[in-house]
C-alpha cells in the first residue's frame, strides 16, 4: 500500500481491525458488480479443469459467484490474512453446500501455494490494501506458465465520481491508496513476467435510497471513514445529507454512475 513506513504499520492495524469489525456486515453493505465476475469466468470456461486463487477475497462475495459459474471442474483458493472475514466465508459457502474450495489465511505477498500451480488469480476491491509489487511477484510465482491475472479496482479519477467522492467531505482526500491507471501500469512494467493483455473499463448504473447511503456510511461500508476522528465522521455525513438534498429530487433514487477498471494480465515466463 501506498504509506510510507512509519505511518504504515498503524494504517495496517487500523484496516485488520476495520474488516474483523466489518466482516458479519460486510456482503450485505458492498454492492457486487456481476459485469466483471462474467468477464473473467468467459475466459476460463475453455479449460477442462481450473485451479484458481481469489487474492484478499474478504466474506468471498466475488470468489463464491466465481465458483458457482465455473462449477465442479474448479478449485477456489480464498486467500485473506483476516481470520473473520475467512470465517464469514466458510459459512456462507456452507450454506450454499459448496465444499470445492479451500480457504488460505495469507497475506498477499507470501501464499503457501506452489510455484506454477494456478491457471487463474483474481483480487477484487484489493490492491491498495496490498504491497502492490510483492503481491504482482507472488501471482506471478504461483501462477502457470500463460496463467491469468484479473484485478478489479478503482482508480483515483474513478474514486472521485462515486456518489462519496462527489458529495461527502473530505472523501477522495483521505482516500490516497487508490491508483492512477499509469501507476499500475509502471508497477506491471516493473515485473518481467506480467503482460497486461487489455484494460476493461465497468460502469454501473447505481440506484439507491439516501436511508441505504447513510446506513453504509455509518456501518463504514468502505473502509475510507476509518480515516475519519468521530466527530469529523459526523460533522461530513451530516454535510454529505444536505449536499444530497441539494441535488436531488426523489431521495428514494439517489442516482450516479460508478466505475470500476479490470485489468486483465497474462503470466509469461
Ligand atoms: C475491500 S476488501 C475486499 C474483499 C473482497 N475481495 C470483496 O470485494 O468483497 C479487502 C480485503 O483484503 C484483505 N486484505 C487486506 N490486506 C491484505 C493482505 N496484505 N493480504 C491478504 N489480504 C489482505 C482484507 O482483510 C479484506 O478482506
Amino acid at each position: 500500500m501506498k504509506a510510507s513506513s512509519g505511518k504504515k504499520t498503524s494504517v495496517l492495524d487500523k484496516m485488520h481491525d476495520h474488516f474483523m469489525h466489518i466482516a458479519p456486515r460486510y456482503r450485505e453493505l458492498r454492492t457486487t458488480d456481476l459485469g466483471p465476475l462474467l468477464f473473467i469466468t468467459n475466459k476460463m470456461t475453455d479449460l477442462c479443469s481450473i485451479r484458481a486463487a481469489d487474492i484478499g477475497c474478504g466474506t468471498g462475495r466475488y470468489s463464491i459467484k466465481f465458483v458457482e459459474h465455473l462449477g465442479e471442474k474448479c478449485h477456489l483458493f480464498c486467500v485473506d490474512n483476516n481470520m473473520a472475514m475467512l470465517r464469514h466465508l466458510r459459512e456462507h459457502f456452507a450454506r450454499y453446500n459448496i465444499s470445492n474450495f479451500t480457504t488460505i489465511r495469507s497475506d498477499s505477498h507470501r501464499i503457501p501455494l506452489q510455484t506454477d500451480s494456478l491457471d487463474c488469480v483474481t483480487s477484487f476491491n484489493a490492491i491498495h490494501h496490498f504491497s502492490l509489487q510483492n503481491f504482482l511477484r507472488e501471482s506471478s510465482r504461483i501462477l502457470k506458465n500463460n496463467g491469468k491475472l484479473f484485478v478489479y479496482t478503482r482508480l483515483q479519477d474513478q474514486n472521485a465520481n462515486t456518489i462519496w467522492g462527489m458529495h461527502f467531505p473530505s472523501f477522495t482526500k483521505k482516500e490516497n491508496r487508490l491508483y492512477e491507471l499509469d501507476e499500475l501500469k509502471a508497477a506491471f512494467e516493473k515485473d518481467p513476467n506480467l503482460n497486461i493483455n487489455s484494460v476493461k473499463l465497468f460502469e454501473h448504473h447505481r440506484v439507491y435510497p439516501l436511508e441505504k447511503l447513510v446506513e453504509q456510511a455509518k456501518n463504514h461500508h468502505y473502509s475510507t471513514f476509518r480515516f475519519y476522528r468521530k466527530h469529523e465522521f459526523r460533522e461530513a455525513l451530516h454535510k454529505f445529507v444536505q449536499n444530497i438534498l441539494n441535488h436531488y429530487d426523489d431521495l428514494d433514487k439517489i442516482s450516479w454512475k460508478d466505475q470500476n477498471t479490470l485489468l486483465v494480465v497474462e503470466n509469461v515466463q
